[in-house]
């Protein structure tokens, strides 16, 4: 394979994550280091940066302030939800897209995304080919949902992971002060996937956790739910449960209030709501004192909870994108593939073809779901356990966090 010379574009997509801009120093740092690469563009809010040609120069960074990415949550360059169209309907995005790489002599992008990134990702990478325009195409993982196909994880979910099972075993220890009992529901994120509720089954593992889970996998059943409360409460006089924010009804309606409010740019409801509405119900239903509790952002940016591991992991996908794109390859997604034989847990990247990962979401798999419906099984833990691994070492001022502060300076 003939080496490639150009500059690359870093995006990032969708909604963030606490070791996001880990993946995004890896791609940085990586192609900074790269003499194929030429140039280091973050796109302002992924593949709308690209379109408005708001593209920061990396290069002109304090390495310093750039190595501090990799402790600090949430999209530094920006992020969004934005439907690219098909473009054998629509091209006008792509040939925009098209103008743009020449402008700057792109000839590689790294996406960072979700399922949707992912379908942008390739989209643009099919549409490069057929116009016939050299350019290496790179997803890179990213998404707390954990619904990626093919990855055995998605860099993003551990660190959630560890923070739902950290805050459910702190709020037990806070929901049994009093002589009086009290029922908790704690709203975890998740539209269609339950990875990350199930993941509140680590504290029940733990011995400090939800009695009840319900994920989005199997339908919810309202007068079911409340029986299990009313029972786990007269035995225990104390109910913890987790729900995930996606649990929906037979016919495929959202359980939550919120179902109504806007969607967002890649046409999904933005869920939330369901924890006070489930502790009103609860509260009419037995008399006792119920708090709900929704996680929402907090799950996601949680970065002094996160784990070292997923952060190791987030870093390493982000080098594997370019150093497999300057080796020649383009379509792909980074990926991981793991083994946790005898208890040792091995992780390496491999690389998916991007059609496979676009638009496909990965379900918590059935079996990991107790006979009843409102639990989860040993093997979710086995599976999960390694990847919440070890603390990251964040730079802290006067016992806060330093976040990195980038310049932003558009490339000409
Ligand atoms: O994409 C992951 C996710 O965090 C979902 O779990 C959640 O439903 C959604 O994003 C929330 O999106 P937004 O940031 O647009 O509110």
């Amino acid at each position: 394979m003939s080496e490639l010379k150009g500059a690359c574009i870093i995006g990032q997509s969708g909604g963030p994550s606490s070791v996001i801009n880990a993946s995004a120093y890896g791609v940085i740092r990586t192609a900074l280091d790269n003499g194929s690469i030429t140039q280091v563009l973050g796109a302002e809010h992924g593949i709308k940066g690209v379109l408005n040609d708001r593209l920061f120069d990396m290069g002109l960074e304090d390495p310093a302030e750039l190595e501090l990415l990799k402790y600090t949550p949430s999209s530094a360059l920006g992020s969004c939800r934005y439907k690219i169209a098909d473009p054998d309907v629509d091209d006008t995005d792509y040939k925009r897209i098209l103008e743009v790489f020449k402008k700057h002599n792109v000839r590689y992008f790294f996406y960072n995304g979700g399922n949707d990134s992912m379908d942008t990702c390739n989209k643009i990478s099919k549409y490069m080919m057929k116009v016939g325009y050299e350019c290496r195409v790179m997803g890179v993982p990213k998404t707390i949902d954990n619904d990626l196909f093919g990855t055995d994880h998605c860099p993003g979910f551990s660190s959630a992971a560890k923070y739902i099972a950290t805050s459910c075993m702190e709020v037990y220890q806070d929901a049994r002060v009093y002589d009086t009992g009290m029922v908790v529901v704690m709203e975890i994120m998740g539209r269609h996937a339950g990875w990350l509720t199930a993941a509140a089954a680590l504290a029940s593992n733990a011995g400090a956790g939800p009695d009840l889970i319900y994920v989005p996998e199997v339908d919810f059943d309202m007068d079911k739910f409340i029986a299990d409360v009313k029972r786990v409460y007269a035995e225990r006089g104390n109910c913890m449960v987790a729900v995930s924010e996606g649990i929906h009804y037979a016919d495929g309606s959202f359980v939550s209030e919120a179902k109504t409010s806007a969607t967002d740019g890649f046409g999904h409801a933005q869920l939330g709501g369901l924890a006070a509405m489930l502790a009103d119900i609860v509260k009419r239903e037995t008399g006792a004192k119920v708090r709900g509790i929704e996680l929402s952002l907090l799950q996601r940016c949680g970065a002094h909870l996160a784990s070292r591991t997923d952060y190791e992991e987030s870093f390493m996908a982000g080098q594997a994108a370019v150093e497999n794109a300057v080796a020649g390859l383009t379509d792909k997604m980074v990926g991981f593939e793991c083994t946790r034989e005898g208890g040792k847990y091995v992780c390496k990247t491999k690389l998916f073809d991007l059609k496979d990962v676009a638009n496909t979401e990965k379900k918590l798999p059935l079996e990991w779901i107790n006979a009843d419906h409102n639990g989860i099984t040993q093997g979710f833990i086995d599976y999960c356990l390694p990847l919440i691994q070890g603390e990251t070492e964040m730079k802290k001022v006067d016992s806060l966090p330093r976040f990195a502060r980038l310049k932003k300076i558009l490339a000409k």
